[in-house]
């Protein structure tokens, strides 16, 4: 079953609490958390005090995607405030394979990202380390963009790595997923469908989680 991971950064901030229990009665498998920083992206979101304090309002596994610079510094952080899974870019400044070392040293999910203008081969050193790939299918930075198509071949590319060094990897994609562009990743080899403002413009978000969990095959 491919699992769905709804994206935090379109719910209602001021009240978060809530918001992880509506995802989680709809069925949501992880809630992905987008941690910006305003260098690695033109944005700020939220940090470890935030993810913190939502920690306390739920057990659902939570899926950090930290767009930020050097994000070695700040594994630690996002570890104590109870992240389970934390993906970096390989495209930011400092040194990616120290971040994902320091991640698997916590004995949690390390995940490497790409944007979509990254070839392939820029993640292919990491993928030893890493539990999860995750795919933009949007320049990051900001929900509601359209989906790059021109990004899918990279999903089946990264697949097609993972088999080849016999090797389980989620892969995920984020950005512009629907229920039509959710199903082109998935048949492109993706396990795992972030998704913020599709999901959470709908008053009952149930059905089309329960939809797209039935797009296969997955880990
Ligand atoms: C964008 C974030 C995404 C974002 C996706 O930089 O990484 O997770 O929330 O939002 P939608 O699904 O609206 O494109
Ligand atoms: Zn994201």
């Amino acid at each position: 079953m491919t699992k769905v991971s709804p994206s935090m950064l379109s719910s209602d901030f001021a009240r978060l609490g809530e918001e992880l229990a509506r995802i989680e009665k709809a069925g949501a498998d992880w809630a992905h958390l987008d941690v910006m920083d305003g260098a690695f992206v033109p944005n700020i979101t939220f940090g470890p005090p935030v993810i913190k304090a939502m920690r306390r309002h739920s057990g659902m596994v939570f899926d950090a995607h930290l767009m930020i610079q050097d994000p070695a510094r700040y594994v630690d952080a996002f570890a104590d405030a109870g992240c389970d899974i934390i993906t970096v870019h390989c495209e930011a400044e400092g040194d990616i394979h120290e971040a994902m070392d320091r991640i698997r040293a916590r004995g949690i999910r390390a995940g490497v990202s790409l944007n979509p203008e990254t070839p392939v081969q820029r993640i292919e050193p990491f993928l030893d380390k890493a539990d999860l790939a995750l795919v933009m299918t949007v320049h990051p930075g900001f929900g509601g963009q359209s989906f790059i198509p021109e990004c899918v071949p990279k999903i089946a590319e990264i697949r097609k790595i993972a088999e080849s060094k016999g090797k389980r990897l989620e892969i995920s994609v984020d950005g512009g997923v629907n229920a039509a562009t959710g199903r082109t990743c998935v048949d492109a080899g993706a396990t795992v469908l972030v998704a913020g403002s599709s999901l959470f413009k709908l008053d009952d978000m149930a059905p089309e989680i329960a939809r797209w969990k039935t797009y296969g095959p997955t880990l």
